[in-house]
């Protein structure tokens, strides 16, 4: 595994969510109680973009359906719905991240 730095600390002072690509992968990169999570941005339902999702506590809720996701492990933990019917989402990837002075990275 290699880490890439994908940001600096700094962005996150006003923002809570970055979206970044790395090697073709679109990644979901969130500030959450001062810890930093890397998960896939695509949802695992119909592909909605996390990163235009809410954050609810350390869950990132898909905007498209509702799905909700913990960002610390990628576990599905609600499943969303479409006309009352509950979708079927599986868990997202997760990536480690680490801090090195101002550079965030993120492990692929
Ligand atoms: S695309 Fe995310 S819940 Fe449907």
């Amino acid at each position: 595994m290699k880490y890439v730095k994908v940001a600096q600390t700094a962005e996150f002072i006003q923002a809570r969510k970055k979206k970044i690509s790395i090697e073709g992968r679109q990644i979901l990169l969130a500030y959450v109680d001062d810890a930093y999570y890397a998960v896939d941005n695509t949802c695992t339902h119909m592909g909605g973009s996390l990163y235009d999702g809410k954050l609810d506590g350390d869950h990132i809720v898909c905007p498209r359906h509702g799905s909700e996701f913990d960002l610390r492990t990628g576990k599905l933990a609600r499943s969303g719905k479409m006309a009352f019917i509950k979708v079927k989402a599986g868990d997202i990837r997760t990536y480690p991240v680490k801090i090195e002075g101002d550079d965030i990275l993120v492990g692929i």
